[in-house]
């Protein structure tokens, strides 16, 4: 099943907030659908955000009615300048309304500019099957038997079109028959980690505990981690990766343990145009995710609450990039370029 996917004129997508509880399909028409459906975090994760961008263009272009190509090429900007104002720390989905608009701009007519932004739209998520294939297999051999890996937030199948990233390595290695079980965070406060991970795991049979993040440290402690894997949203060119809040803590502990800390993501997450993490926009998202477990307040009223989606781990905390060019060192990313 795909996470994501562009079905006739429509996009068809997982709504991850029901996750266990149900497995419901959503439809968005247009741009606004999709990029509302990406502020409520029914579709989320780096790369699935890429394809959202990129079908919300193409449900765009399948729907315009313009006569000129200028008039198609202005509508489609406009649905990116909207879905672009929805989430600001995955350069993914910046990447996937660039290439969808420059292929738009490169067709020398309107009907093929339609086409041409469909098409890109389709290749940006066969692509990320293909891409986060080749990760597990470059990451597989990371792991061996009997190993315990502990995962942050959703870099699985649901955060991307199929397969995932961090999981994605799991997968790999559990279908090569090792036997590798799983440590999940819960990660707080919208518990991709228990909702999403755990889900994904156990429809795979692959063994699965979930711990609340304030656990993390006694489970180092007492030794029961061989190694970290987490995804990425933003990776600035000296390796500094932003991914879910919580992942700095992880990454500093682990190097106190001495357990391997690997970041799993495809090179598209790099963004050279940064030199390091602290250019990186980090995300604040509302108060109340943080001030509410469902509809019951657990923060007084009147209380400041902080909610920062993300976190920036320095390079110096990571052992290795998994990427599907490639295992590299945080400071060795340029070399990926030239692969
Ligand atoms: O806020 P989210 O759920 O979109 O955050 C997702 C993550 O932090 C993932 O680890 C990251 O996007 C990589 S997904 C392959």
């Amino acid at each position: 099943m795909r996470t994501i996917e562009l079905k006739g004129k429509d996009v068809v997508l997982i709504d991850q907030t029901r996750l266990p509880r149900e497995l419901r399909l959503i439809k968005c028409k247009n741009a606004e659908e999709v990029a509302r459906a990406i502020e409520r975090m029914q579709v989320r994760g780096a790369p699935a955000l890429a394809a959202a961008a990129a079908m919300a263009l193409a449900v765009t272009a399948l729907r315009s009615r313009a006569r000129t190509k200028s008039q198609l090429l202005q509508e489609l900007k406009r649905a990116a300048n909207r879905v672009k104002r929805t989430r600001l720390t995955a350069v993914n989905l910046f990447v996937g309304l660039k290439r969808t608009l420059d292929a738009a701009q490169a067709a020398p007519s309107t009907e093929r500019a339609r086409s041409a932004v469909v098409r890109e739209a389709r290749r940006i998520a066969e692509e990320d099957i293909r891409v986060n294939k080749k990760i597990g297999e470059n990451g597989a051999r990371l792991l061996k038997s009997g190993d315990v890996v502990l995962t942050h937030c959703n870099a699985g199948a649901l955060a991307t079109i199929d397969y995932g990233t961090a999981l994605g390595v799991i997968r790999a290695a559990w279908r090569k028959g090792k036997h590798i079980s799983v440590i999940a965070t819960e990660t707080r406060p919208l518990l991709q980690g228990a909702r999403l991970t755990a889900w994904e795991l156990k429809r795979e049979g692959i063994p699965v505990t979930v711990i609340t993040d304030s656990m993390v440290g006694d489970c180092f402690r007492k030794r029961m981690i061989d190694s970290v894997l987490v995804g990425a949203d933003r990776i600035a060119a000296n390796g500094d990766t932003a991914n879910k809040i919580g992942t700095y803590s992880i990454a500093v502990l682990a190097r106190e343990h001495r357990v391997p800390f690997y970041v799993v993501a495809p090179t598209s997450t790099i963004d050279f145009s940064m030199r390091s993490g602290k250019e990186i926009p980090i995300e604040q998202r509302s108060a109340e995710e943080v001030a509410f477990i469902g509809r019951t307040r657990i923060v007084p009223k009147g209380v400041k609450v902080l909610n920062p989606a993300f976190d920036v781990t320095p390079a110096r905390l990571i052992t290795a990039i998994v990427t599907e060019n490639g295992i590299v060192n945080p400071g060795e990313l340029k070399s990926l370029s030239g692969r």
